[in-house]
Order: structure tokens, then sequence, then C-alpha cells
């Protein structure tokens, strides 16, 4: 008999013009984000693997997003969704509360020079938001190559009053991105950074 699943198959990408809650059903529906996925295929690992939960990647770029969506519907994945959006929107005003389990933030863009950090989106504005849509235990986790804006994600999070649940100089296996693949080979220093709720 074929495991029944809970979520129907159809289309993979989420409209950014509708209604985000009313789409994924949520609060209902336990929801595990991913920001930023990039050209990583993490998240459908993590999907395939815990196919009872909804999973969705937002992406700002749109070939991205678009490619990510193609490789989701190849892998016949039904429980994950893509949003073709700034994740700055989506905290400000399309998450109700309270709906999310967690956050994977993999190597968020560093805009290192100092006039570019505006386009830096973990900030002591958002991650009070990222706060609010989290469930009570929920989690976000975080990687980044570049300290300075780690300083800044910290906090950030402290001030949100979230607290550090692990920090490590790897990233762990079953988080690991492109980009994380990339910054070993090179041999370049990274921080992974387990954040609880508080
Ligand atoms: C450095 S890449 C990391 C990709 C992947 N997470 C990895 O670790 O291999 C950062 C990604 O974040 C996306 N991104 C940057 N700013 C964003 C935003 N405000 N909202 C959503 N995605 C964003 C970029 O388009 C890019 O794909």
């Amino acid at each position: 008999m074929t495991e029944q699943l809970p979520f129907e198959p159809g289309l993979v990408a989420v409209d950014p013009a509708g209604d985000l809650a009313t789409a994924l059903e949520l609060p209902a529906r336990p929801l595990h984000i991913e920001v930023g996925f990039g050209k990583d295929v993490r998240v459908l690992r993590a999907a395939a693997a815990d196919p009872g939960t909804l999973y969705l990647g937002i992406e700002v770029s749109r070939k991205k997003h678009d490619k990510f969506c193609r490789k989701v519907a190849r892998a016949g994945l039904r429980n994950v969704r893509a949003l073709l959006c700034d994740v700055r929107e989506v905290l400000q005003e399309m998450l109700p509360p309270a709906c999310v389990l967690s956050f994977t933030v993999l190597f968020p863009d560093p805009w290192p020079k100092r006039r570019h950090h505006k386009h830096r989106w973990i900030t002591p504005e958002s991650a009070p938001q990222l706060a609010r849509a989290l469930v009570p235990d929920g989690c976000v986790t975080v990687a980044t190559d570049d300290a300075p804006y780690m300083d800044q994600i910290r906090a950030s999070m402290r001030s949100a009053g979230f607290r550090l649940e692990r920090e490590t100089a790897t990233v762990p296996a079953l988080e690991r991105s492109l980009f994380a693949e990339r910054f070993e080979r090179l041999g370049a220093p990274v921080l992974y950074q387990l954040w609880l709720r508080g």
C-alpha cells in the first residue's frame, strides 16, 4: 500500500501576490523555511527525508527560483514549495505568527562593503520578525564566512531574545550546502550557529 502524504501534488511555486498563509495552510501545517537556497538542493534532501512536513524555499533570484522548481518537480517531492520574493517582505507582512518550525540561512550574501551593508537582511529589524514567525521552540540556523556579518547577526539575534544553542567552525553534514562545500574546499573559515527562540 502506498503511503498517504498530507500534501496534494501541485505547483511548486507559490504566488508571491497571493495570501501565503492560505496557500500553505498556515498555521495548521508545520513549516520549515530555507532562505536564499541559490543553486543548492539541501532542502530537497531534507524534504525527502521528512515527507510529513512542508518545506518552503524563499529566493529573490528568478533564475535560481525557476531552476529549483524544476528540480523539485523532477524529484517528485510533494512537500516542497518555492517563493520568488525578498525575504524581508515575507517577514514584514506575509507570515502569520508562530507558524514556522525553523529558518535555515546558509551563507546569506554578506555585502562586505560598508556602503552595501543596507542590503544585508539579518538585522536588528528583521530578527524580531523571525522570532514572531517561529513556534515557541522554533530555531534559526545560520552559517557565514563573513566575520563582521556574523557579529551583526549575533547582536541582532541576541537583541531579539534568541538564545545561542550551538556554535561550530564547520557546517553539520545535514546542513551542508554548495557554498559550505566551496568554503571547505578553499579551507576558508566559516561559522555555523543554531539559535533558539527565547
Ligand atoms: C551566497 S548565496 C548562498 C546559496 C546557498 N544557500 C548555499 O549556501 O549554497 C545567497 C543566496 O541568497 C539569495 N538572496 C539574497 N538576498 C535575498 C533576499 N533578500 N531574499 C531572498 N533571497 C536572497 C541570493 O539570490 C543567493 O541565491
